[in-house]
């Protein structure tokens, strides 16, 4: 059993928490901030037990300098002032000695939010690659890593995996309970347990749906995912987004052929065309070369529909279609509608999904959401996860003894 937050004495120390604050954004308003109020129980609690905290998160995939003007955690630090009613220091230079000294010299109660990690990718990936040196040069700012980031716990990364190495470690209370709620619906899940799969890229997740299929029963599709998997049969997805590479078609034959009676793919579809914007309903094997396809069809919610009334346990990554997009959230509406009847037994993981729970009308509806996605289905699939893995054991003498 991994240390916990609530097992550790925490009190009066420097604790390095990492969290997850990669909340969606148009320019600088943040649209969702579910990320950031969940980690308000972990943050409270410190702050309760008169530690001095500095917060590290990542946001957004920074490649270039141009990148970092659309992912300061700036936003981040204001909502979190107002979430929390006080002040939070901010660093902007990660790895800078005056940020060093801030750190140092902070006082119980106070809170120092670090800029965006993934600042430290350019030019030379030092968070998404592994770095030892800056993991222990980060770790020498606080006196325990506490962990409560779920949602990147996938990633090999610097501030996930590298700064637990050089200090006591444990597990905030949103992994505590992510970790809870997933190992007790799904990892053992009642059956029938059905998997609904969205998504733009199939390469993405092919990994994942190799290790899903042997699990569940069911796997319906939609999205781009849906589209790859159409294209690999022979079927015409016209100017859709699907995948081009041939490995990975072949891959998707493959699975076709191994769990046939497992899939279930769309039987119709909502589409535009590349020349018009004009909504049309069409079978599946009627789509023309222009037509893009945006939105599941009444005869996909009515098929899905049947195979969820008939599951006792259902994971949801994905939407049905462009849900942001009046026209063409008819099918996640419609899913969500369903899922509603047996909310108990659902459990709906990854941004967009649970962006389109909220904005559908939703939210506080569903009380099983994870704030993963990719590692809600690595977890899902494989049972463990880096960023998890790499917290010590319960029974460590070293952490005892703090
Ligand atoms: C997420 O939002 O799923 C996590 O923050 C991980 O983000 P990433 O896919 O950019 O690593």
């Amino acid at each position: 059993m991994k240390q916990l937050l609530r097992n550790m004495v925490v009190d009066n120390k420097r604790i390095l928490l990492r969290c997850d604050f990669n909340v969606p954004m148009v320019g600088t308003n943040i649209t969702d901030e579910s990320k950031i109020v969940k980690s308000l129980e972990t943050i409270n609690y410190l702050l309760s037990k008169n530690c001095k905290i500095i917060i590290l998160s990542h946001l957004g995939r920074v490649k270039t300098e141009e990148d970092k003007k659309n992912y300061s955690l700036l936003p981040v630090k204001s909502a979190l002032e107002r979430l929390l009613n006080r002040p939070v220091l901010f660093a902007t230079d990660i790895l800078s000695e005056e940020t060093k000294n801030m750190a140092l010299n902070l006082k119980s109660g106070e809170i120092l939010l670090l800029e965006n990690t993934r600042f430290l990718d350019v030019p030379n990936k030092w968070e998404s690659t592994l770095n030892e040196e800056v993991a222990q040069h980060l770790a020498s700012l606080g006196e325990i890593f506490v962990f409560d980031a779920f949602a990147v716990a996938h990633r090999n990364h610097t501030t996930v995996v590298g700064i637990p190495k050089y200090l006591p470690s444990c597990l905030g209370f949103l992994v505590e309970k992510e970790q809870a709620m997933l190992d007790k619906l799904i990892m053992n899940p009642k059956r029938p347990f059905t998997v609904i799969m969205g998504g733009a890229k199939v390469d993405d997740k092919l990994k994942i749906i190799h290790s899903l299929l042997p699990k569940c029963e069911h796997l319906l599709v939609s999205g781009g995912i849906a589209n790859s998997f159409l294209s690999a049969l022979g079927l015409n997805v016209g100017s859709s987004l699907k995948t081009e590479d041939q490995a990975v078609i072949s891959e998707l034959k493959k699975l076709m052929l191994a769990y046939k009676e497992k899939f279930a793919f769309p039987l119709d579809a909502i589409v535009t065309t590349t020349y018009s914007d004009t909504p049309r309903m069409t079978y599946i094997n009627k789509i023309d070369t222009n037509d893009v396809i945006k939105d599941i069809g009444v005869k996909t919610i009515e098929k899905y529909g049947k195979i969820l009334k008939e599951s006792e346990t259902i994971f949801m990554n994905g939407t049905m279609g462009i849900y942001e997009e009046k026209a063409f959230a008819n099918g996640t509406t419609e899913i969500l509608n369903i899922l509603k009847e047996k909310k108990d037994q659902v459990v709906i993981g990854g941004g967009d999904t649970v962006g389109a729970v909220n904005t559908l009308g939703f939210k506080n509806i569903f009380p099983n959401i994870s704030s993963g996605g990719g590692a809600t289905l690595e977890y899902i699939a494989s049972g463990s996860l880096p960023g998890i893995d790499a917290i010590r054991e319960e029974d460590d003498i070293e952490v005892l003894d703090l």
